[in-house]
C-alpha cells in the first residue's frame, strides 16, 4: 500500500476509536477538567497520575513516563506490535481493512514473517523427529529420566534435533526455501562444503514470543558435555537479553494471579510449570536486562526470584534485582537449599516445598540486608558498624517512610543494637546525601513542574516520580528535543556528526527527520513517517505536547559523544587483547588506546564508567 493510503487507513482507525472509549475498557476513567484521569495501567500507583485528553487523542502517565496515541495504548496493552495493533482497532471498530502491498519499509516485516515461518517449520520438524522417529527414543528417554511427561514436551513444543549435519537443511531443500535466505534465522550455518545444521543430537526448547510465535531455540546436549546449552544467535527475530523463555506459556496464569516467578532455566521452568505452578518464565540464564524486565510489566507488578543459592548471591543477580525494581516490579527473592535449583527440588520434595519456599520469600531488602550479615557475620561492635554503613544506601532506595522504618527496626534487631542508633546513622546518611545533591535538585525542581514534593523528600534518591523513572535514552531524548524546534535539528546535526547510533529505530528517525528538514511546518506531520516509526512519533509528539520538560540538548550531545568514545576504547581493548604479542599491530592499537583514553580524560574529566 502506498504511503498515502496507509496515512489514511491509520488516520480512519484512529478516527474510529475515541481514545477515551478504547481506553475505558481497561482503565477506570474519572473527568478531570477537559481531560481524564485515571490510575496507570503500565506501573503501580495509588493516587492517578494518568492522563487521557480526548481533545488531542493523547495519552500520558505523568508516573512512568507511558504516552502516546491510541493505537501507542493498545501496542502497549496488548503487547502488539505497530501492524498488529492498527488491525486488531480496525477490526474492532469495523474498518475494513486495506490490501497490504509491499513499500520497502515492509519488507523487513515479511522478511521477519518468513523467518517465524522458518522457525515453526523447524519446531515441527525436531517434534516429529523426537516423537515419532526411531533417532527421538534416546531424547524420549532422556526426557523420561528428567521427569519431563510427554503432555509437558507437547505443551512447550519440545523436539529432538537428530545427529545428522543435514536433517534440516535437507527439510528446507525439500521444501525449495532458498538456503541463503534461511541461513538469517541462525538454525543453518554455511560452512566449505555447503550448509549444515546448527542443532544436532540435542533435546530442543522453542523460545517463543508473548504471542506463541517460535522465535528461536534452546539446544541441550543428552548428556554431559560442553556448551551443555546451544542458542539461537541474534537474529532479526531474536535476542537472548529481550525473551523470557515460557512467557507465552506462563501469561495468562500471571495475570490471573498477579505475580510472576522467574526461574534460570528451561528444566526449572517446565519442571514447576508441569507442577502447576504456571506462572513461571525462565531468564535463559542471563543476567535480567531490562528489556526482559519491561516484558513481565505488562502482565504484572509483582515478581518473585527463585535462583539458585550461588546464583542469587552474585553481584549479577543483585543488578538484576535492581533492574527488576527499577522498572516497576516489586521483587521478592526465593533462597533455594544450597545446590538445588527448582528443578530439583520440585523433583526431590514436589510442589508443596517449591510453593513454600516462594512464600517465604524476601523483599529486597530483607534479602540484601541477610546477605551482608551471612557476608559479614558480624560481632565487635565495629561490624555492625560496617553492615550499618552498607545498608544505609538500600534504605534510601525505599521511597516509602513506612516501610523505610520498618527496615530500619529489622537491621536494627537482627543486629542487636538499639534503634535510636541506627536512626541516627540513618539521619547523618541522608542529611549529606542532601547536600552532596542540593544543587542538582534545585535545577530539577525548576524544570519539573509537576513534581512539586521532590525536594521535600530525603535523599534525593529516595523520592517518588523522577527517582522511579529510568532515565531516558539521550538518543531518544535527542530526537524528542529535534520535534520541538527546527533549529534544534539543525544543531544537533552539527553536534553529532560522526557519531554513530546504536538504535537502529532512533537511527532510522533521525535520518528520517534529516530528510524531512526542508518542511515548512515543524514538528513535521506524521504523515511524513513510514509506519515503522509512527509509534515512536507519536510517542515522542505526547511527551513535548503533554508537558514534559523541554529536555537538555548540550547534555544529552556530550553524553553520546562520551557513549561513542567508550565504546571506541572497548572495541581496541578487545583488539589489543586480540592482537599477538610483540607484534607491530599490538604496539600500534596500544598507541592508539592511549590517545582514545587521553581524549576521554580531557573532554570528560569525570567520567568512571570505563570497564
Ligand atoms: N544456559 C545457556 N547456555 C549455557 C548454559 C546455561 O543458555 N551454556 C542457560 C539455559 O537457559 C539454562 C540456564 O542457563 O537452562 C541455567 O543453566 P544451568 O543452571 O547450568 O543449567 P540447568 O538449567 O540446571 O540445566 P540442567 O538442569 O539441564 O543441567
Ligand atoms: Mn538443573
Amino acid at each position: 500500500m502506498d504511503r498515502l493510503k496507509e496515512e489514511e487507513f491509520i488516520e480512519e482507525v484512529k478516527a474510529a476509536n475515541e481514545i477515551t472509549s478504547v481506553i475505558g475498557e481497561y482503565v477506570s476513567l474519572r473527568k478531570r477538567g477537559g481531560s481524564f484521569i485515571g490510575l496507570c495501567p503500565f506501573h503501580q500507583e495509588k493516587t492517578p497520575s494518568f492522563n487521557v485528553h480526548p481533545e488531542k487523542q493523547f495519552f500520558y502517565c505523568f508516573g512512568c513516563g507511558a504516552g502516546g496515541d491510541v493505537i501507542n495504548f493498545v501496542m502497549r496493552m496488548e503487547n502488539m506490535t505497530f501492524p498488529e495493533a492498527l488491525n486488531w482497532l480496525a477490526e474492532r471498530a469495523g474498518v475494513p481493512l486495506p490490501e497490504r502491498e509491499t513499500p520497502a519499509e515492509q519488507r523487513a516485516q515479511k522478511e521477519r514473517e518468513w523467518l517465524f515461518r522458518l522457525h515453526k517449520l523447524a519446531a515441527l520438524y525436531y517434534q516429529k523427529v523426537l516423537t515419532a522417529t526411531p533417532a527421538g527414543k534416546k531424547a524420549c528417554a532422556y526426557l523420561e529420566e528428567r521427569g519431563i511427561s510427554s503432555a509437558t514436551a507437547e505443551e512447550f513444543l519440545l523436539g529432538y534435533a537428530p545427529d545428522s549435519w543435514t536433517g534440516l537443511v535437507d527439510l528446507f531443500q525439500k521444501k525449495n526455501l532458498p538456503l541463503t535466505a534461511a541461513e538469517k534465522s541462525g538454525l543453518i550455518l554455511r560452512g566449505e562444503k555447503g550448509y549444515y545444521d546448527r542443532f544436532r543430537d540435542r533435546l530442543m526448547f522453542p523460545i517463543g514470543n508473548p504471542q506463541g510465535r517460535v522465535a528461536a531455540f534452546g539446544g541441550r546436549l543428552l548428556g554431559e558435555g560442553v556448551p551443555k546449552y546451544l542458542n539461537s544467535p541474534e537474529t532479526p527475530l531474536f535476542s537472548k537479553g529481550r525473551y523470557l523463555y515460557g512467557l507465552f506459556q506462563a501469561k495468562d496464569a500471571i495475570r490471573k494471579e498477579g505475580w510472576a516467578v522467574i526461574v534460570e532455566g528451561y528444566m526449572d521452568l517446565l519442571q514447576a510449570h508441569q507442577a502447576g505452578i504456571k506462572n513461571v518464565v525462565a531468564a535463559l540464564g542471563t543476567a535480567l536486562t531490562r528489556d526482559q524486565a519491561k516484558a513481565l510489566r505488562r502482565y504484572t507488578e509483582q515478581a518473585i526470584i527463585a535462583f539458585d543459592a550461588d546464583a542469587a548471591g552474585q553481584a549479577a543477580t543483585m543488578r538484576g534485582l535492581d533492574i527488576l525494581k527499577e522498572s516497576g516490579l516489586a521483587v521478592r527473592v526465593a533462597t533455594l537449599p544450597p545446590g538445588e535449583d527448582p528443578d530439583s527440588l520440585l523433583r526431590k520434595e514436589g510442589p508443596g516445598a517449591f510453593r513454600q519456599l516462594l512464600e517465604k520469600s524476601k523483599d529486597l531488602f530483607t534479602f540484601k540486608l541477610d546477605y551482608l550479615l551471612e557476608q559479614e557475620k558480624p560481632g565487635t561492635p565495629e561490624q555492625k558498624a560496617r553492615v550499618v554503613a552498607a545498608v544505609l544506601p538500600l534504605l534510601a532506595a525505599e521511597e516509602n517512610m513506612v516501610v523505610r522504618d520498618e527496615y530500619i527496626r529489622k537491621v536494627a534487631a537482627r543486629l542487636e543494637v538499639s534503634e535510636e542508633a541506627v536512626y541516627t546513622e540513618w539521619r547523618r546518611y541522608a542529611s549529606a546525601q542532601r547536600k552532596k545533591k542540593q544543587p542538582l535538585d534545585i535545577k530539577r525542581k525548576s524544570r519539573n513542574t509537576n513534581d512539586i514534593t521532590h525536594t521535600a523528600v530525603l535523599p534525593p534518591a529516595a523520592s517518588g516520580k523522577t527517582g522511579r523513572k529510568t532515565p531516558p535514552h539521550p538518543e531518544r531524548e535527542v530526537l524528542r528535543i529535534c520535534l520541538q524546534e527546527k533549529k534544534n535539528l539543525e544543531r544537533i546535526k552539527e553536534e553529532l556528526s560522526g557519531i554513530e547510533w546504536t538504535v537502529e529505530e532512533y537511527k532510522l528517525f533521525f535520518t528520517r527527520l534529516l530528510e524531512v528538514g526542508e518542511e515548512e511546518n515543524w514538528p513535521p506531520p506524521a504523515s511524513l513517517f513510514p509506519a515503522e516509526l509512527r509509534s515512536i512519533y507519536t510517542e515522542l509528539r505526547a511527551e513535548n505536547e503533554l508537558g514534559l520538560p523541554p529536555g537538555d540538548l548540550e547534555g544529552c550531545c556530550r553524553r553520546l559523544r562520551q557513549l561513542q568514545l567508550s565504546r571506541e576504547i572497548r572495541q581496541i581493548q578487545q583488539e589489543v587483547a586480540a592482537a599477538a604479542e610483540d607484534s607491530p599491530e599490538l604496539q600500534e592499537k596500544l598507541a592508539l588506546l592511549n590517545e582514545l583514553h587521553r581524549r576521554m580524560r580531557e573532554e570528560f574529566p569525570s567520567f568512571s564508567g570505563l570497564r
